[in-house]
């Protein structure tokens, strides 16, 4: 683990987490990326060091601390040609930023495709005052399941939507041929409670998880906001979702499936596909021989409810008007998703700096289109039709999972339901949009100035143009956000580069 402060190095590698063998980018020299953690409060100061040399890969990086607010650092949010220029190969780069919030986080770079080649770990932040101390006995790194997509073919010559070749679940994963390949354990005591922190870390599938004989899982997170206790025997988690639930190990000593069916690739477990082991202290070093409990109790979005009073901390959740209200409807031409008719490409100059640099207003930001500006202290509302994900290129349908930089927003309008809730609705920073007939609403408060994405963290569909920018507070800019003397000089390193990479 690294963290508060310290390197996280970026380098190739060549690797077989599935049977086959392919070059790769990893964090810390492992997959998922090496773990970052901290406390509630803590001023992180992760120094990005940026390694690369195979030029298969994209070798430039910048990295984003997903679920991270990052209020008055914006410049550290990581998106490249949003926030910063990349990090140049070779290079190194300080993040330097205060973090109170607390819960299941994830990282990984920011630019293109690049994490689909496994640039990619979780991060956990930890409240000395946790409402549920005393409800679980163990929470440590061990107790991190991370499920991911993996491919065979390299991110840059991928097209479309691919699918996956296999799904890992701590880095490990077996494919149809590869039936013997070891899988991911994760090892608990017979009478012991477990903080399990679930985190989809993948590029693309939501799944659909499950563990055999343990059809109690008491949800008490989601997406670093502390939620009332809600008890599934599933659940349904979109690419850069986090959950935590209580664990009760209270099974016979053996064996069982951990099961996460993806949306994408292969579906199903024959001979341990997408599956891992939750194996007691005391079993056999052996594949589970148990089978799939039916579900009767899956997890319903529209039924979590954070723990905090309704609307707090990011008050007034109203069913008032806001004070700006957008409907995004998605569609594809050309091999390009667009939002209202425009598909987002990265500018040269990041968003952020063309401000500070001197462009006059939020409307001459550009890329024309897809910037919209928000005014301050506001209650904005975004309406996202489901249904446009409509079969594109290679892919099969896939729902997309909408995730907001630099806030928590309130659901009041969940997939799959059409009840509006401005009382407790549930709060969290990816959100899937649902079938068509659905009409994913949420709200949040303009609290927290920079130019924050939204996007589809498909991330091939992000590549295809699925996001817009919102420019919150412009005219603070440059008196509200801190940036270094390295982040002033991050877009000439990598212009002297010719860094197109
Ligand atoms: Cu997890 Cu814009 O990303």
């Amino acid at each position: 683990t690294v963290g508060p402060v310290g390197d996280i190095v970026i380098a190739n590698a060549s690797v077989t987490f599935d049977g086959t063998t392919r070059p790769a980018v990893l964090s810390g020299g492992q997959f998922p990326g090496t773990t970052i953690v901290g406390n509630k409060g803590d001023r992180f100061q992760l120094n990005v060091v940026n390694n690369q040399f195979d030029s298969r890969m994209l070798q430039s990086t910048s990295i984003h601390w997903h679920g991270i607010f990052q209020k008055g650092t914006a410049s550290y949010d990581g998106p490249a040609f949003i926030t910063q220029c990349p990090i140049a190969h070779g290079n190194s780069f300080l993040y330097d930023f205060t973090v109170n919030q607390a819960g299941t986080f994830w990282y990984h770079s920011h630019l293109s495709t690049q994490y689909c080649d496994g640039l990619r770990g979780p991060m956990v932040i930890y409240d000395p005052q946790d409402p549920y101390l005393g409800q679980y006995d163990v929470d440590d790194e061990t107790t991190i399941l991370t499920l991911a997509d993996w491919y065979h073919t390299l991110a840059k010559q991928a097209t479309g939507t691919p699918a996956p070749d296999s799904t890992l679940i701590q880095g490990l994963g077996r494919t149809t041929t590869t039936l013997t390949a070891p899988l991911g354990v994760l090892t608990v005591q017979h009478g012991l409670r477990y903080r399990i922190r679930l985190v989809n870390i993948a590029c693309s599938p939501n799944y659909v998880f499950q563990i055999d004989g343990h059809t109690n899982l008491t949800v008490i997170e989601a997406d670093g906001i502390t939620t009332q206790p809600y008890t599934v025997d599933q659940i349904t988690i979109f690419a850069g979702q986090r959950y935590s639930f209580i664990l009760n190990a209270n099974q016979a000593v053996g064996n069982y499936w951990i099961r996460a069916n993806p949306s994408a690739g292969t579906k199903g477990f024959a001979g341990g596909i997408n599956s891992a082991i939750l194996r007691y202290v005391g079993a056999t070093d052996a594949d589970p021989t148990s089978t799939q409990d039916v579900s009767t109790n899956a997890f319903v979005e529209a039924n979590m409810r954070p723990l905090d009073s309704p609307g707090a901390p990011l008050t007034p959740v109203s069913s008032g008007n806001p004070a700006k209200s957008f409907n995004f409807a998605i569609s594809v031409t050309g091999g390009k998703f667009a939002m209202n008719g425009v598909s987002f490409v990265p500018p040269t100059t990041p968003v952020l700096l063309q401000i500070l640099s001197g462009a006059e207003d939020a409307q001459s930001l550009l890329p024309t289109g897809s910037v919209f500006p928000l005014p301050k202290n506001s209650v904005i509302q975004v309406s996202i039709p489901g249904g446009g994900q409509v079969l594109f290129l290679s892919s099969t349908a896939l729902q997309h999972p909408f995730h907001l930089h630099g806030h928590a927003f309130d659901v009041v309008r969940s997939a799959g339901s059409s009840v509006y809730n401005y009382a407790n609705p549930p709060r969290r920073d990816v959100v899937s949009v649902g079938n068509a007939g659905d009409n994913v609403t949420i709200r949040f408060v303009t609290d927290n100035d920079g130019p924050w994405f939204l996007h589809c963290h498909i991330d091939w569909h992000l590549e295809a143009g699925l996001a817009i920018v919102f420019a919150e507070d412009v005219p603070d800019w440059n008196t509200t956000i801190a940036h270094s003397a390295a982040w002033d000089n991050l877009c000439p390193a990598y212009d002297a580069l010719g860094a197109s990479d």
